[in-house]
């Protein structure tokens, strides 16, 4: 890989072993991707925060980074967290989970890492069109490339981390004009039904794309956090870091996307009836989202734990909509989501939620098992008793 001299230096270790150490994990990987050089990135978004998913071996790397000197460089936002702090007494976890969460996010911080705690930092921190970024999350990868036109691979947390001290990432795959054109056409034959249908369908065409990039055809109009909702069922499908919906089609292999496909991952994925927790925002919520939630639950009286996850940021530039939701007696969560927190422990045994991502991951994290269920229909739960 070509290296400037500024580049050289840093992997020579003249500016510290923090960095150098940044430095060989970019090389390597470039190495490994046949990339021919570094890229500058505008930020990076890092993930492996919530101890549940980093654990203890995340604490010695990091704690020798921070040894080592390394900072970021450039913008670096984190992902979610294992708790919200405004709720420790709700969701009580043992001193010694608690010490090492906190021990986490401490180290995060010393190095130079915003806390954000989100996967949706992009409505804070909007990248330009064009940009070249290093993020982990992949549902944030998928929105940044196809909604917001920057560029990014679906880092892993050491690279996106090693890119955010470094300022840099090896320029291969998406950052690359050549590899962002589609792949393969996914023909929607049909109009899903409501926003479950829609990302039960993405996650079909993440399993079948693989790491296409795939042509969406015959999906009009939808808001922006159904395309947040979407890029997220997709990514978690399979390795979909981009999609599209336009563009030339001649050549590209084809694939039929009808209802029967998005009914068979709604029948792997929803499994369970009542639910003891009722979950949105996953990805987090976005404020068109809160505000869609404040009309499905005017005049309504919350009678199950419902939780709706957000982003620090985005709490504080609605309190109105949080004041709203929470009259009615649901919880608007921050810094954490009911995938990398420890709902287990709550004595959670089925959650009802409209996210085939995290009705993926749910069972495998927390041995919970998910019912998929829409937005208003979620709100219809969290609103009734329940037979047990
Ligand atoms: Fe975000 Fe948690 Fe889902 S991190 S994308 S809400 S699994």
């Amino acid at each position: 890989m070509f290296l400037t001299k500024e580049e050289e230096k840093a992997l020579d270790g003249e500016y510290g072993p923090g960095l150098q150490l940044a430095m060989r994990i970019l090389v390597k990987l470039g190495d490994l991707f046949g990339a021919e050089r570094l890229l500058p990135v505008r930020s990076a978004h890092v993930s492996g925060i919530s101890y549940k998913t980093a654990g203890d071996a995340a604490i010695g790397f990091l704690e020798d980074l921070c040894e080592m000197g390394a900072r970021a460089s450039v913008l670096a936002t984190t992902n979610p967290c294992g708790f919200d702090e405004r709720l420790s007494g709700l969701l009580e976890l043992p001193d010694h989970i608690v010490s090492a969460q906190k021990k986490l996010l401490a180290l995060y911080e010393h190095l130079g890492l915003k806390m954000t705690l989100t996967c949706i930092p992009y409505y804070q921190f909007r990248p330009e069109r064009g940009s070249h970024l290093a993020w982990a999350e992949s549902s944030a990868v998928v929105y940044a490339n196809s909604v917001m036109g920057a560029f990014t691979n679906r880092e892993g947390a050491p690279s996106a981390l090693a890119a955010a001290i470094a300022g840099r990432t090896p320029d291969y795959g998406l950052h690359r004009p050549e590899n962002r054109q589609p792949g393969l056409l996914a023909d929607f034959s049909f109009r899903p039904r409501d926003e479950v249908e829609l990302w039960a369908a993405g996650f079909y065409v993440g399993q079948v794309a693989r790491d296409a990039v795939p042509l969406l055809r015959g999906l009009k109009g939808l808001s922006d956090w159904e395309l947040k909702g979407l890029g997220a069922a997709m990514a978690s499908g399979g390795m979909t870091a981009m999609f599209t919906l336009e563009g030339p089609t001649e050549g590209l292999e084809k694939v039929e996307v009808g209802r029967e496909e998005a009914a068979s991952v709604l029948e792997k994925l929803s499994t369970a009836e009542e639910p003891d927790l009722v979950f949105l925002g996953c990805p987090h919520c976005s404020r068109e989202e809160l505000a869609l939630l404040v009309e499905h639950l005017r005049g309504r009286e919350v009678k199950r734990p419902f939780w709706i996850c957000t982003s620090r940021h985005i709490r504080a530039s609605c309190p109105e909509l949080v004041k709203a939701i929470e009259a009615s007696g649901a919880l608007v969560v921050v810094d954490t989501c009911v995938v990398v927190s420890w709902v287990e422990k709550l004595g959670v045994d089925v959650v009802a939620t409209n996210s085939p991502k995290a009705a993926y991951y749910l069972p495998g994290l927390s041995g919970v098992r998910v019912r998929l269920a829409n937005m208003r229909e979620c709100v219809e739960l969290a609103c009734s008793k329940g037979s047990g």
